[in-house]
């Protein structure tokens, strides 16, 4: 086994907690809910067995209604803010308030198709779970049925401070905000997280939340932020068509017909996200209709999610074109041409290694194999050079954030590595 891997199967069993696997030791230190979907494709690496209880426990925190929060809080320490009294849930064990992009089922196909055998009643065990997750999201985070889903809060879309909730953002009053700690900034340079004006209006918005009793839809349809996201759009999407491949290979044909209608509406909601003038996908602020005014990378799963449109490809295409050239250590999570763009803050320029697998799988899948490769290519320089840090400077590839993280890692693992052909 080469250095790299050895180096990525030991951070992930460092950062294994006993069944669940913690995203970055200080920092982030319970479960979180798309990290564990990749922490499952790098144990299934090594380890198929640790890699399906990865996903069982995330199941651990599912709610009555069907919901799987974005974190399940795992101890008591006082270690991580805003912590279990802040969001107020009722739930055992405790969890934050909201989700995150649903890519649980489609992790599940893989690891079914990896052990047929091995997997069939793991995965019957989980398919009613991952169907009452995704019926959540339809219901509640796309009341009207218009094939777009709402992140309402931005942690909930899984991409914290992009710009594309700057429009919505400006419009949460976060006045009253109840004075708290920040723990982020102890851990990792301020310069590479998200502002305090932008803080102040995350907790503002999980105020709200628990005064609603976490109503979910009501907080879609009155809460304060309510912005489509492509990236849960995407994710879900694809997370469907996982989720109704596995329903009919396990001859669950009522489950397999429920999810058919949501793919019905996927093509729908992606012409809702088109935006011709930025040729890409954008975010969409459901309060007031305004769409995102530069490019994120989410824009670029929409491969990722089958979708296709000929005219719009190429135009898609294009864009990625343009952004990877302006970025030599891409995918940037902004486009780097944007005065917005800042090539060490978080979701608003890094490159992130999950985002770049996701797209890739996605070009590849759609036969776009010279672009696949292209991104695959960055994001090997990324880890060979830098480190298996939790995102990166696009510009010259040097890691930011927090260190030995897992779910870089796991992408190592899973689809990076040289030794993944
Ligand atoms: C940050 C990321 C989020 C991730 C979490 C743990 O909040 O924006 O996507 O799940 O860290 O890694």
């Amino acid at each position: 086994m080469a250095d790299l891997d050895r180096r990525a199967v030991e951070i992930m069993k460092a950062n294994d907690r006993g069944g669940f696997t913690v995203p970055s030791a200080g920092l982030y230190p319970h479960q979180w809910n798309w990290d564990s979907a990749f922490a499952a494709l790098g144990f299934a690496e090594f380890d198929l067995d640790r890699a399906w209880t990865e996903i069982e426990t995330l199941f651990e925190g599912q709610w009555p209604n069907g919901m799987v929060p974005h974190i399940i809080f795992r101890h008591n320490g006082a270690d991580y803010f805003p912590g279990p009294s802040v969001w107020g849930c009722e739930q055992v064990p405790p969890t934050s308030g909201h989700s995150q992009p649903p890519l649980a089922a489609t992790v599940v196909r893989s690891l079914f198709e990896r052990d047929r055998t091995a997997g069939a009643a793991r995965a019957r065990a989980l398919l009613p779970k991952l169907l009452a997750w995704h019926r959540w999201f339809h219901e509640t985070r796309d009341p009207e049925g218009r094939g777009v889903i709402a992140a309402t809060h931005p942690w909930e879309s899984g991409r914290d401070n992009a710009p594309d909730w700057d429009g919505a953002m400006a419009k949460v009053d976060p006045t009253g905000v109840t004075p708290y700690d920040r723990h982020d900034i102890h851990q990792v340079d301020p310069a590479m997280r998200p502002t305090q004006e932008d803080y102040d209006r995350y907790i503002r918005i999980i105020e709200w939340g628990r005064a609603a009793a976490w109503d979910h839809l009501r907080i879609t349809r009155e809460g304060p932020l309510a912005v489509a996201d492509p990236g849960l759009t995407f994710i879900l999407t694809r997370a469907d068509r996982d989720l109704g491949a596995l329903a009919e290979t396990l001859g669950e044909s009522a489950c397999a017909r429920e999810v058919a209608t949501w793919v019905d509406r996927a093509a729908e909601g992606a012409g809702l996200l088109w935006q011709d003038r930025l040729r890409s996908y954008a975010a969409l602020d459901l309060r007031d209709g305004r769409p995102a005014d530069g490019v994120s990378s989410v824009a670029f799963l929409a491969f990722f999610a089958g979708i296709s449109d000929p005219r719009r490809d190429a135009r898609l295409l294009a864009t990625l074109d343009r952004v990877l050239s302006a970025a030599p250590f891409g995918v940037p999570s902004f486009d780097p041409a944007h005065p917005r763009f800042d090539a060490r803050r978080y979701w608003r320029g890094p490159s992130w290694p999950v985002m770049n697998y996701l797209i890739g799988r996605g070009l590849e899948e759609a036969g776009l194999v010279d672009t696949a490769a292209r991104v695959r290519a960055d994001t090997r320089r990324l880890i060979e050079g830098g480190g298996f840090y939790e995102y990166y400077d696009p510009r010259d590839g040097s890691g930011a954030g927090g260190g030995d993280f897992t779910w870089t890692a796991a992408v190592w693992l899973a689809w990076a590595s040289p030794s993944k052909a």
